[in-house]
């Protein structure tokens, strides 16, 4: 290695040493008959200047943007008029001796000189030339912060008596609730390998063989719709602690984060974190994973409507449904329209509500979407709700649950556009007590909320055949200002609980022995209470990275469609693969990469 320095390590310190650099052209410029260009590699840039006299000035004047070219030079102060205080080596610059272009290049299709911002580019075209993308100092930056994270997970974990083991990629249907990406087995004709959505059972079996305390930084594979939090390929850290209860997953998940906080960022975060029970969260925010960074909160107003006239509250109380409210304060709601309530409600409709109605104060009276259903009683008492004059109440009835999410969302949308958020700070929490099973309408059964490995708390498992949907879990999710970033539990640890969830589910003993046999089995031979949790790694480092999507945080993203615009993936397979594969393809035609491009 010849380099001697990184060009952005250089420092006043340096003055008067020589030095040998390799990089990339940033911009070259001739001036005065001088030739100056930045040069730039990992760690930042720094001037580069070519005296006219000097042998290497020739070589300058075939250099062009984003060459690449070892060089040796001096270092000198700038004179003081000459300093750039925006360049973190703006007071040095590097007087030139000998100059070899390694490497010719041709004009890029965007400029990677840091002069552009992402927006300024369509995120298909730096997708599909993502290594030059990543040439920008902003894009790469990202990467250097997962990667520290990724080493503070280790060195703390280790610390701890952690092992990291690996699981394998070519396994069966794991259930984590997306679809499975298969990849055929050429020798079983007919038969599939699933990539894993999480190493939950693997690792589960770990604690089986004693191994005590797991991590890995594992690669999982989910087949759902994409989102800026979601990718089809994506990264947890995944862990597991045997013969623990949940406050010690907990604290350990706490000590690590503020660990890996302070690692990557510099920061440091208080713990433990608060906890809100998840009945909590969607009670005050109307969602699991509350944003805590402004107040706003929810709150139910059923009992104001006991004896509504008004089909649509006493239709939903009837059947069990809750009236919800949110509460805004006259300024808040001097900022809203006519056409901005309307834009609210068409948001509380996109996330489940049938209807949204609004009332606002005036004086001693009301007036708003539903003021001609109101009798004087109710309206008396919504004057203890909204007790100032131009105080607005917006209001969903529906499902407790299906009304809340509605008005969370509503709620969201209203911290973003009244700028209500405080954007400085890093509100961690953690939401507890999950329900162990939900009731899910449109197939008339309960599903899991986690995984159906997830223990019940001990003074509800007798409930669970009785009545399952008051069953709580020993559940959590951790939550970073209004994202899920990482979830868990405490597992069921024997055979007879195992089969107790598998029939709360609606598996008969032979489906539960078909999918999980292997499992069962396990379980036969003995485990020790154990529990764990899994954090979503790219959603973590997209928060701390200030960026608005993972795909800023992943080197070779996929885009919202899951195609890869870089190789074009996923491919057609040639006819002989499809044959020993032993897959016959229904005609369709494939799209080519430019059109998928031209699609976006
Ligand atoms: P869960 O399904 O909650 O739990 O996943 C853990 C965390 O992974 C992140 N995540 C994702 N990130 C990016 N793209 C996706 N498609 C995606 N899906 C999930 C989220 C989530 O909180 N086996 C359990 C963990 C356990 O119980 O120990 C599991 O996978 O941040």
């Amino acid at each position: 290695m010849k380099r001697s320095h990184y060009c952005g390590a250089l420092t006043k310190e340096d003055e008067g040493k020589n030095v040998l650099l390799q990089g990339w052209v940033n911009r070259r410029r001739d001036l005065g008959g001088l030739i100056f260009f930045d040069l730039r590699d990992r760690e930042g840039m720094v001037q580069v200047v070519f005296d006219p006299e000097g042998s290497a000035f020739t070589t300058a004047e075939d250099v062009r943007s984003e060459f690449i070219v070892e060089l040796s030079g001096t270092v000198r102060l700038r004179p003081e008029d000459q300093q750039n205080k925006k360049m973190a080596t703006g007071t040095i610059e590097v007087v030139a001796d000998s100059l070899t272009i390694l490497s010719k290049a041709k004009t890029a299709p965007f400029l990677v000189d840091g002069s552009i911002n992402a927006d300024d580019v369509s995120e298909e075209l730096r997708l599909k030339h993502r290594y030059l993308d990543l040439r920008r100092p902003e894009a790469a930056s990202p990467l250097i912060i997962r990667h520290k994270v990724s080493k503070a997970i280790w060195d703390y974990l280790d610390q701890q008596g952690f092992m990291q083991v690996e699981t394998p990629l070519l396994t069966l249907s794991t259930p984590e609730g997306a679809r499975d990406f298969v990849v055929p087995a050429r020798g079983q004709a007919g038969h599939f390998y699933a990539l894993p959505q999480s190493p939950q059972l693997f690792k589960q079996m770990l604690m089986m063989s004693g191994f005590d305390r797991y991590f890995q930084i594992a690669r999982c594979f989910r087949d759902e719709d994409l989102r800026a939090d979601r990718q089809p390929d994506f990264t947890q850290l995944d862990m597991e602690m045997s013969f623990v209860e949940q406050d010690d997953v907990l604290g350990l998940n706490e000590g690590l984060m503020q660990h890996v906080v302070k690692a990557s960022t510099g920061e440091d975060i208080s713990i433990p974190f608060p906890r809100i029970t998840y009945a909590d969260a969607m009670g005050r925010y109307g969602s699991d994973k509350p944003d805590t960074r402004f107040e706003l909160e929810l709150t139910t107003i059923s009992n104001i409507f006991a004896n509504s006239e008004f089909r649509g509250f006493s239709g939903t109380l009837a059947e069990g449904g809750a009236v919800r409210a949110l509460v805004l304060n006259t300024t808040q709601a001097e900022s809203l329209s006519r056409k901005k309530i309307d834009k609210l409600e068409k948001h509380a409709k996109l996330y489940g509500a049938k209807a949204m109605a609004w009332l606002k104060r005036d004086g001693d009276t009301f007036t708003g979407s539903i003021i001609k259903f109101l009798a004087d009683d109710e309206i008396t008492e919504l004057k203890n709700i909204a007790t100032a004059d131009g105080e607005m109440i917006l209001i969903v009835a529906d499902k407790f649950n299906k009304a809340s999410e509605a008005l969370g969302a509503v709620r969201l949308k209203l911290g973003q556009d009244l700028d209500l958020i405080d954007t400085s700070k890093k509100n961690f929490l953690w939401v507890v007590d999950f329900p162990l099973l939900e009731y899910d309408e449109d197939n008339d059964n309960y599903t899991y909320m986690h995984h159906p490995f997830t223990q019940p708390q001990a003074s509800d498992i007798d409930k669970i055949e009785s009545d399952p949907a008051s069953v709580n879990a020993w559940a959590y999710d951790m939550v970073l200002n209004g994202n899920e970033i990482g979830g868990g539990s405490i597992r069921i640890h024997t055979l007879e609980t195992q089969k107790r969830m598998f029939k709360a589910l609606g598996f008969s003993e032979e489906e539960a022995q078909s999918r999980f046999g292997f499992f069962l089995d396990a379980l036969e031979y003995g485990a020790p209470p154990h529990g764990g949790m899994a954090w979503g790694l790219d959603r973590l480092v997209m928060l701390l990275a200030d960026k608005p999507s993972i795909r800023d945080v992943i080197a070779f993203p996929k885009n919202q469609r899951g195609i890869e615009p870089l190789t074009g993936a996923p491919g057609p397979l040639d006819a002989s693969q499809l044959e020993e594969l032993h897959i016959a393809v229904n005609e369709v035609e494939p799209e080519t990469i430019d059109e998928v491009v031209a699609d976006a």
